[in-house]
């Protein structure tokens, strides 16, 4: 893959809250077309992150670059769909598509005709499936066809990255695996820069190029081998076997042996990497050891 490290650039950076250290010294670069996803515990800080990659969030201190440039207030060079409630209910699905090229448009891009707008939603409604249905609203739908509108209306923008925050976390488990086959095949087509997050390990197996473990569960040496919660590292960094667009890559041994390590290794309170030892496998991430020490 001819990727260019750095795409994405999160540098030094630390959240907190009312003085609570929620996110400590996150270090990652991500390559453009790198298809992410982080897992981590419940309230860990997944979606922090993600409003600190959009801009939603600044950060109490560190850098986060995109391109290199300094990541600022949210616009949409960086799409973001959530678990829900991204589509106006009183808008039509092809509308709700066309609403971002209607209100303004791509930035730095000529404005565009009534007519070429139509043209692109429409292109966009056929690849997410979706073109019989261009006429009806939101409540028509089921939760996936709504899901898909979500992601046709941010992708449609061309945004660098396109942030996802659970998206398919109120699907039933059919639907939802469905819509992980649909995003495969789509950022297989699409090749676009995608940050993931799911608290679902075999979801973010199956989906990500690569696979980020976010977890306040570590040790360093601030502790005297106790762990004292700083709040959240990122303390696995893994490429899970090659994206397929076919479910039968779950039955596999690989697979199914990466999930056991990262359940155990980023959710298991009692197993406490020390933050010197961190598993990151990954040819991009932060080494905390040597290449040679790490063997
Ligand atoms: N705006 C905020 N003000 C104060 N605390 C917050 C705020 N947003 C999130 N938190 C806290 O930060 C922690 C991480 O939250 P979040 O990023 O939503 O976790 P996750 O998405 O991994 O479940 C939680 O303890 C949450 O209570
Ligand atoms: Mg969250």
């Amino acid at each position: 893959m001819s990727s260019q490290p750095g795409f994405l650039h999160i540098i030094d950076v630390y959240k907190a809250y009312n003085g609570k250290v929620i996110l400590d010294n996150i270090d990652l670069q991500v390559s453009r077309g790198e298809f992410c996803t982080v897992v981590g515990p419940s309230g860990c800080g997944k979606s922090t992150l993600l409003r600190l990659i959009i801009g939603a969030e600044v950060p109490t201190a560190g850098r986060i670059l995109l391109e290199q440039q300094s990541v600022g207030p949210p616009d949409i060079h960086r799409g973001i769909v959530f678990q829900k409630y991204s589509l106006f209910p009183h808008l039509t699905v092809l509308d709700n598509i066309s609403l971002g090229l209607r209100l303004g448009g791509r930035p730095g891009s000529k404005e565009m005709s009534g007519k070429e707008i139509y043209e692109e939603a429409t292109a966009m409604l056929e690849k997410i499936r979706l073109a019989e249905h261009g006429n009806k609203y939101p409540h028509e739908l089921s939760g996936g066809m709504q899901q898909r509108v979500a992601i046709g209306q941010s992708l449609i923008m061309k945004p660098k990255i396109l942030v996802m925050d659970e998206p398919f976390g109120a699907l039933d488990p059919n639907t939802r695996e469905n819509m992980q086959l649909f995003l495969v095949e789509l950022w297989e087509q699409e090749k676009m820069t995608v940050f993931f997050v799911t608290h679902d390990l075999e979801e973010a197996a199956f989906l990500g190029t690569r696979l980020l473990v976010l977890s306040q569960y570590y040790v360093d040496d601030r502790g005297n081998g106790r762990q004292v919660n700083r709040g959240a590292k990122i303390t696995a960094d893994y490429q899970p076997p090659a994206t397929v667009s076919s479910k039968a890559v779950k039955q596999t041994r690989e697979f199914n042996e990466l999930i056991a390590c990262i359940r155990r290794e980023g959710f298991d309170p009692d197993f406490l990497q020390h933050a010197e030892e961190f598993n990151l496998k990954h040819p991009d991430s932060f080494q905390t050891l040597t290449r040679e020490e790490s063997g």
